[in-house]
């Protein structure tokens, strides 16, 4: 597996470093509220398994399941619900825990839906900002790092399912799409 990557973008201990700091931003923001963190699946498994041990404050958590890549490299533009949630979300405060932002068609569409069943806020937590790749407006209230247009893939990022239990980021070796 190791040969199919290009470069590592993001090594694990620059990761873990980030993580605990976006932990001590949400810990300070979300103090004394009813905070429910909704991980994005499956991309942001690690992700959120890093965060919710560095936040110390009461939390939830909720898992969805969205897709709108399949197995291509390409947003196909349509958002599925694989899974929805399985607690009341109103009066809460959300914050989505995902792994990527790069159309932005995901997010938007997952934000309308929760705030469409009566959260009383939410926000988006995302590992990777993309915004060379943005189709439609969103804004992210905490970003891990922000990467250029290339196909990343690692700690919970696929390419056709594979390569999500890498612990960094990192970019595949072209030939291994084209
Ligand atoms: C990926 C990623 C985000 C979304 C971001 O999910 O996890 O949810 O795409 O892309 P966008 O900003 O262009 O909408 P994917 O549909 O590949 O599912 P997965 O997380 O199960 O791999």
């Amino acid at each position: 597996m190791e040969n199919d990557i290009k470069k590592i973008l993001i090594s694990e201990n620059d990761i873990q470093n980030r993580v605990k700091k976006l932990a001590d931003e949400i810990n300070r923001d979300y103090k004394d509220k009813d905070l429910l963190l909704v991980c994005i699946l499956k991309g942001s498994i690690m992700f959120m398994g890093d965060l919710m041990k560095y936040i110390n404050i009461y939390a939830k958590v909720e898992f969805m399941s969205v897709s709108s890549y399949g197995n291509s490299t390409v947003s196909t533009g349509s958002v599925r619900i694989l899974k929805d949630l399985d607690m009341s979300i109103e009066n809460k405060e959300i914050l989505i825990v995902e792994d990527i932002i790069d159309t932005g068609i995901t997010l938007k569409y997952v934000c309308n839906y929760l705030k469409g069943k009566g959260a009383n806020s939410v926000e988006i937590v995302t590992l990777l900002d993309k915004p060379s790749g943005r189709k439609v407006d969103i804004k992210s209230k905490y970003v891990g790092f922000e990467v250029g247009n290339e196909f990343v893939i690692g700690y919970g990022l696929d390419f056709a399912e594979r390569y999500r239990n890498l612990p960094y980021i990192g970019v595949l070796n072209e030939s291994m799409y084209k």
